[in-house]
């Protein structure tokens, strides 16, 4: 046809499976998953969350399952966020110091049953606070230096309880440097730290607040602490600033309205560098599928596929055991 050139026809390469199968760019398997769990008191509880289709509250016994179930699907690793009674909640997290409050349970039975999975937990202050926020107060402030000293004995803490990353979640300025030099002088140097380096002000995170129970607690919003999502530059300097502090791995989130900044960060650093693909977009995704209008696993490996095409080495995402299963069907 005249005007038409086609001395290209990169059509050509997309024929046929086996052609699309050998220029494929990026590969999604399981080992690129970190599955978010969320744990209750009690024994065989699997308590459904509203606004998260199929994802649980489990108690202390069936998250032994389900790290079970992710070990045998080849998923390595699992973070872990509890559901702390009300109760124990107060005005300064007390219970993010006991030994024997729920995430360390969780942790210690986790890692006798099933030594051969990663667990991570959570270190900021909201499962504990009356207030719900990641910090101390003062009035309306959230104390930086004296929540640095919550945060080391939180996550000394769940290191005393054996869980392998601490994931220090709160955007407290200099926690990194002091979390690491305080898990070494207690002869933790093995324990990795996964820094929520480029954590956003964002409104996805509206189911996990029902699914930890803060949602209701907080007070205000965390835009004193957590990121402007109009920003970027200011992504790579706190990025920057947690590997120089000893950040073994960086995160990004949320995931997919940041993938411009997974990217920016993989080709600035070079680090292991990981998103999370979180709690509301998993909610957007699931709601669109229960209409109908988007199928379940072809929407959901797209999205995952999208986190190793932007760059990062791994994906927090609560599809993990089911894009798991579907990824151990095809093999
Ligand atoms: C707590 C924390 C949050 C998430 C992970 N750790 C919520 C928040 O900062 O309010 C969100 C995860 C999700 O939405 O899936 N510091």
């Amino acid at each position: 046809m005249a005007g038409l050139d086609l001395t290209h026809r990169p059509r050509r390469l997309r024929r046929a499976e086996w052609s699309r199968r050998l220029v494929r760019e990026t590969v999604l398997t399981a080992n690129d998953l970190i599955w978010p769990i969320f744990v209750i008191e009690g024994q065989g509880q699997r308590e459904p969350i509203g606004s998260m289709p199929m994802v649980h509250r489990l108690s202390v016994d069936e998250a032994v399952r389900a790290a079970v179930r992710a070990r045998d699907l080849g998923i390595p690793a699992l973070a872990l966020f509890p559901n702390t009674d009300p109760t124990l909640r107060d005005e300064k997290g007390a219970e993010a110091f006991n030994e024997n409050n729920l995430v360390c349970r969780a942790v210690r039975a986790i890692r006798k049953e099933v030594p051969e999975i990663g667990v991570m937990t959570d270190v900021a202050l909201d499962p504990y606070t009356s207030h719900g926020h990641d910090g101390l107060m003062r009035g309306d402030e959230i104390l930086n230096d004296e929540t640095v000293e919550a945060l080391i004995r939180q996550a000394l803490n769940q290191a005393r309880a054996g869980c392998d990353i601490v994931a220090p979640s709160d955007m407290m300025d200099g926690r990194i440097g002091a979390i690491r030099a305080a898990l070494d002088k207690e002869g933790f140097e093995q324990v990795q730290i996964m820094a929520y380096a480029a954590k956003y002000a964002s409104a996805f995170y509206g189911p996990f607040r029902e699914a930890v129970g803060s949602g209701g607690l907080l007070r205000g919003d965390k835009r004193t602490y957590q990121m402007d999502p109009a920003n970027s530059d200011e992504a790579l300097r706190e990025v920057a600033l947690d590997l120089e502090q000893g950040a073994d791995m960086v995160m990004v989130k949320p995931g997919l309205p940041y993938l411009d900044i997974c990217r920016r960060v993989k080709d600035e650093f070079g680090a292991p560098t990981f998103a999370y693909q979180v709690s509301g977009e998993y909610a957007m995704i699931m709601a669109a599928v229960e209409r109908g209008w988007l199928d379940h696993e072809k929407a959901m490996v797209e999205s995952l596929v999208a986190f190793k095409r932007a760059g990062c080495d791994g994906v927090l995402t609560y599809f993990a055991p089911f894009v798991a299963e579907k990824l151990a069907r095809q093999a």
